[in-house]
């Protein structure tokens, strides 16, 4: 089936969230860096101004940043409505999450998307945005120090499944020494089903697998991540 831009859900995070997601330490920002399923996130944007190497893929960006734009602005008035209706459900804590009411949380993810735009064309230009889509990617094995996954794989398992999950980590590890992940969680915010097949089915291929606490919490639980790396760390 055709890629479609309705279905996906564009919502696009910035560089203090990506930090705390995957406890990216200095040292990491010095790593070539692949944001996987980056969407309209201001990560790329914001950390390539302060010196690193990201480049971001995501099916979306082979749409114009017009229809980018349209599409987020009618995620956000669905997301919006889920999260008032679901309060509870959510960490309203600036020091855990950032975010200290809907209010914020819009205008948070309104203004990463405008860093998004506003670095598109610039990055288009460099190379640092590629219209591709996991599990397979244009990208020269081990050609990526780290690769990241912030809200794709595992909150949309149901949606996946297993077998998507295997190909699209396989795929990652297949370009970058290491791995991360987060959340751990699916939405609607119960835990993957998917996370502990993975765990045993990549310990058994012989990577070292270690879900990390981070100082970062949105979704209620969701304050894991999964570190997959090779085991003789090359
Ligand atoms: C909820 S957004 C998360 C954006 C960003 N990672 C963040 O956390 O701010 C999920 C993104 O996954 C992208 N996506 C959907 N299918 C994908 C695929 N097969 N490979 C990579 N990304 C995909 C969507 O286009 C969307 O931009």
């Amino acid at each position: 089936m055709p890629f479609s831009i309705d279905r996906v859900v564009p919502w696009g995070r910035a560089r203090d969230e990506y930090v705390r997601m995957f406890t990216l330490a200095q040292s990491d920002l010095g790593r070539r860096i692949l944001g996987c399923g980056d969407g309209p996130a201001s990560f790329n944007a914001e950390a390539t101004q302060s010196g690193a190497k990201v480049l971001s893929l995501d099916p979306i960006y082979a749409f114009s940043a017009r229809e980018i734009e349209a599409r987020v602005q009618q995620t956000r008035a669905q997301i919006l409505g889920g999260v008032r209706d679901n309060m509870d459900d959510f960490v309203w804590d600036k020091a855990r999450s950032l975010i200290a009411s809907p209010a914020e949380l819009s205008a948070r993810r309104m203004q990463a998307m405008r860093d998004f735009l506003d670095d598109l064309p610039c990055g288009a230009r460099q190379g640092r945005y590629l219209g591709a889509a996991l599990p397979d990617l244009p990208l020269r094995d081990g050609s990526f120090d780290l690769a990241l996954s912030s809200h794709f794989l595992f909150l949309y398992s149901e949606q996946l499944g297993l077998q998507f999950h295997h190909a699209a980590i396989g795929e990652m590890l297949r370009v970058a020494r290491e791995v991360r992940i987060f959340p751990l969680l699916q939405i609607g915010g119960a835990p993957s089903s998917l996370v502990e097949p993975i765990i045993n089915e990549l310990r058994s291929q012989g990577y070292e697998v270690a879900r990390l606490k981070v100082l970062y919490e949105f979704q209620k639980g969701g304050d894991e991540m999964l570190r997959i790396a090779r085991q003789d760390g090359t």
